[in-house]
């Protein structure tokens, strides 16, 4: 353990006993969960929906049998929502390193086997930088998820490549996170609070695409995102201008994504037969598809659904052989200027 992984650990063992104690607007409530997965957070424990500290929504789509990884689990929240949309056939495995929080994860297992009827949840303490020491089988996850705890990573780019490893072909990384609109200067990075709240180790928005990139996710896929706000006011006089953004990325690990979104003149149709979206499918903030019409697709959005879990669900138009030129629809850019917007409008976060 380093020393910013022991001064994380006590933050999230001694300092903070609950989401309200948090100094931030990072935190969603489960109030602004979707309709579908209010009935499901319901039926987790209370003590572990009251140490919630993520700041999104990890629950992506089709999950029924998948094999899921929770990066940071806590006290299992987000373990304890997956373990229900996996069903029985499928397995979720959290990964913590704060034996305060694994305790209140173990300690509620038994209610939630009695609650759901079967038992598809492990736990696991460890470092997210070094997963390889967990003793996981390589590409054999379906989905790896993390709410709000690379910003905590001491080396965000080894999370990186753990979790590639870890994911099988056309296996997704959907997560969380802090991001900032700019590098942060040394005294908010070295700050304890700020750290232990999820600002002080946000990467700026550019160097997360770089490090994605270096890892081999290209194109990473923004599914929402809001602006933080620093509700305590000593601490919004240290951070200064600098903007904080909660983000929800979706990664795949597919060999054949380019950097840029390029135009094959292919379109996919939507059969809407994915558990909860009958109407449309959204993979990202740029792509809800509706069902039964013909939505033209870049080659790597393609490649997101033709080689993934989501196949099935499509009818797929068209090949690689010929190229048009440069995709345009697909988004670019830092991605914070539409969040504010949203923000302004009263957008809730999950
Ligand atoms: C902000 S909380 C989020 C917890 C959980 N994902 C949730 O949504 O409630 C951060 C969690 O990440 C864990 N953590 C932070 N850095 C870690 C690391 N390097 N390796 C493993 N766990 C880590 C902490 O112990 C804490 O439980």
């Amino acid at each position: 353990m380093n020393t910013i992984h022991e001064q994380v650990s006590e933050y999230y063992s001694r300092e903070i006993k609950a989401t309200s104690d948090l100094k931030t607007s990072a935190c969603c409530d489960t109030d602004s969960a979707p309709a579908w997965l209010k009935p499901l957070l319901n039926r987790i424990h209370p003590e572990v929906r009251s140490r919630y500290y993520g700041c999104g929504l990890v629950c992506p789509p089709l999950l029924e049998g998948a094999s899921i990884l929770d990066l940071g689990c806590g006290t299992g929240r987000d373990v304890y929502a997956l373990a229900q949309l996996a069903g029985r056939n499928g397995r979720v495995i959290g990964v913590d390193m704060t034996d305060e929080q694994l305790a209140v994860a173990e300690e509620h297992r038994n209610y939630h086997t009695q609650a759901f009827g079967y038992d598809n949840v492990d736990f696991k303490k460890g470092y997210i930088e070094q997963l390889d020491a967990l003793g996981l089988e390589p590409g054999s996850f379906d989905v790896i998820v993390s709410n709000c705890v690379i910003n905590l990573a001491t080396d965000k780019a080894a999370v990186f490549q753990g979790a590639r490893r870890l994911l099988k072909p056309g296996g997704e990384f959907y997560f969380s996170d802090i991001y900032a609109d700019r590098r942060l200067s040394d005294a908010v990075r070295n700050d304890p609070v700020l750290y232990g709240e999820c600002l002080g180790g946000a990467l700026y928005w550019n160097d997360f695409t770089d490090l994605a990139r270096e890892a081999g996710f290209n194109d990473p896929r923004i599914v929402n995102e809001r602006p933080i706000h620093v509700t305590d006011p000593a601490l919004a006089a240290r951070t200064g201008s600098t903007g904080f953004y909660s983000v929800t990325l979706r990664l795949f690990k597919l060999d054949g994504l380019e950097n840029e979104c390029e135009d094959y003149g292919q379109a996919v149709i939507y059969h809407g037969t994915i558990p909860d979206s009958p109407h449309r499918f959204e993979l990202d903030r740029h792509h809800l598809i509706e069902t039964g019409k013909v939505f033209p697709v870049c080659g790597n959005t393609w490649r997101m659904l033709h080689e993934t879990r989501f196949r099935d669900c499509f009818s797929f138009i068209g090949d690689f052989s010929t190229h048009y030129g440069q995709f345009t629809g697909c988004g670019g850019g830092l991605p914070f200027s539409k969040a504010q917007e949203a923000n302004d409008t009263g957008a809730s976060c999950c």
